[in-house]
């Protein structure tokens, strides 16, 4: 076997998505969505299926199988095939960055040029019930002691800890879901298009103590998928040098699957983002004021507030009020100025609307993080949300019940 060359950089080259909750039933099913993404992503790189010899996947809630990359792979016609690296991750909804840093790895040092990280799911297609008895059995456990549903129920039990140790409040909570709307609106694809207020969120039926609907992850059907290919492989195609973005860093961390039974039991010890992000500064040689993009894990008010104090936006237990605040203002902000006002010139994360107002294929909502943070580097968001001379993004995702977090620093290739 030849020597491998080592690349001098990996990119990101092609993105696709495909529409949330697509209205025919035939196109629903998690490995269409996860093909159609792919199809897509080919397609916006200008690359053909066989020029790629990395798959990762994702697995899905509602079709799960057995080594579902490989399922794919076959799927796809990319195997049987020589020299194919093809593999499944599950860090939950870390999934799609830690697929991200793995692509890395198999091309800085397995001698992979083209690698698809794929993801795809349709948890909105299986009934209410069937979603909750699937979802509520991956981070329950008797000495949890959740109620259904389970996975809202962690998060509260969080949200809770929270209020009791940093005094955040019931109204910085529902600022988070008030301030995604408002993104999302502002996004073509997104599900929700009509931004809402704090009062709607907390008037709102709740599904846990301080959780109401409006504050839970958007339950959806889609697929999404990101190619990442060797600067070697960017020569040899003559694709130009500068296309898509570079991943200059990354780093993992994980923690329990799910929280202890009592609010006195938890501490810091059970969350991993801050180590997660930290890894990846040092990697990357930047900190959070390098940073022009951040795309935050969101699937309830709680994982964007820690989110922003992790990666070092705001000083520990002041997560809350640093959204509240921004939320106030661009509140204010729009009303004065609806058509100039920029949103993300206050608050220049989640562009879309992250999970609680974009939309949450299951473990596929890291992936919109990372589309946003391409099209945010490549200055192709468009007037209503490009945040100004965007060079460096920050990518968060996580899995389970603050089970297992990842994060990539993406930079501009120019
Ligand atoms: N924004 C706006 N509307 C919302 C909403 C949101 N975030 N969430 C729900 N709604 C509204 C919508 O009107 C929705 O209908 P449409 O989307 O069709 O318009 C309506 O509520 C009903 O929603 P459901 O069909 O989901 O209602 P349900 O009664 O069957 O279940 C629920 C309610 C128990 C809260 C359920 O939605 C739920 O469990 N949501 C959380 C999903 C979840 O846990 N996702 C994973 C998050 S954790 C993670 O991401 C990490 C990982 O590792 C996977």
């Amino acid at each position: 076997m030849p020597p491998i060359r080592i690349p001098r950089s990996v990119r990101i080259i092609g993105t696709g998505i495909t529409p949330l909750n697509p209205r025919s039933s035939s196109q629903i099913s998690p490995t269409i969505l996860m093909q159609q993404a792919l199809r897509f992503a080919l397609d916006n790189a200008g690359v053909g299926l066989k020029d790629l010899n990395g798959l990762i996947a994702v697995p899905s809630l509602a079709d799960t199988h057995f080594m579902e990359a490989h399922y794919l792979a076959t799927q796809i016609g990319m195997l049987p095939g020589k020299s194919k690296i093809v593999r499944t991750m599950d860090t939950g909804g870390a999934g799609p960055v830690t697929g991200l840093l793995e692509a890395k790895r198999m091309i800085m040092h397995e001698g992979a040029d083209l690698v698809a990280v794929v993801a795809g799911d349709a948890v909105k297609n299986l009934s209410g019930e069937e979603f909750l008895k699937r979802a509520d059995q991956t981070c329950n456990h008797p000495e949890a002691e959740l109620k259904s549903p389970v996975i809202p129920s962690g998060y509260d039990r969080v949200a809770q800890y929270q209020m009791k140790n940093f005094g955040i409040t019931r109204e910085q909570l529902a600022s988070c879901s008030a301030l995604m709307s408002i993104m999302a609106s502002r996004h073509p694809s997104a599900l929700t298009r009509v931004p809402r207020t704090i009062d709607q969120i907390l008037n709102a039926r709740h599904v846990a103590p301080v959780t109401s609907v409006l504050e839970c992850a958007r339950r959806a059907d889609g697929g999404a998928a990101i190619l990442l290919a060797s600067s070697n492989f960017i020569e040899q195609k003559g694709l130009a040098r500068d296309k898509g973005v570079v991943v200059i860093g990354g780093g993992e961390a994980s923690g329990p699957l799910f929280p202890p039974k009592n609010i006195s039991d938890m501490s810091e010890e059970m969350f991993s983002c801050e180590e997660a992000a930290g890894v990846a500064y040092d990697e990357a040689q930047v900190g959070p004021r390098d940073i022009d993009f951040f795309g935050l894990y969101d699937c309830f008010p709680i994982c964007l507030i820690r989110a922003v104090e992790a990666v070092g936006l705001a000083p520990k237990g002041h997560g809350g009020s640093f959204i509240e605040e921004r939320y106030h203002q661009i509140v204010e902000g729009l009303k004065k100025d609806p058509n100039g006002f920029k949103p993300q010139d206050v608050f220049p994360i989640n562009t879309h609307g992250g999970l609680l107002a974009f939309g949450a294929p299951w473990e596929v909502p890291a992936m919109y993080n990372i589309v946003e943070a391409v099209e945010q580097l490549t200055h192709s968001a468009g007037p209503h949300r490009q945040v100004r001379n965007a060079r460096r993004a920050l990518v968060y995702g996580n899995g389970g019940i603050f089970s297992a977090s990842a994060v990539a620093i993406l930079g501009s290739g120019k």
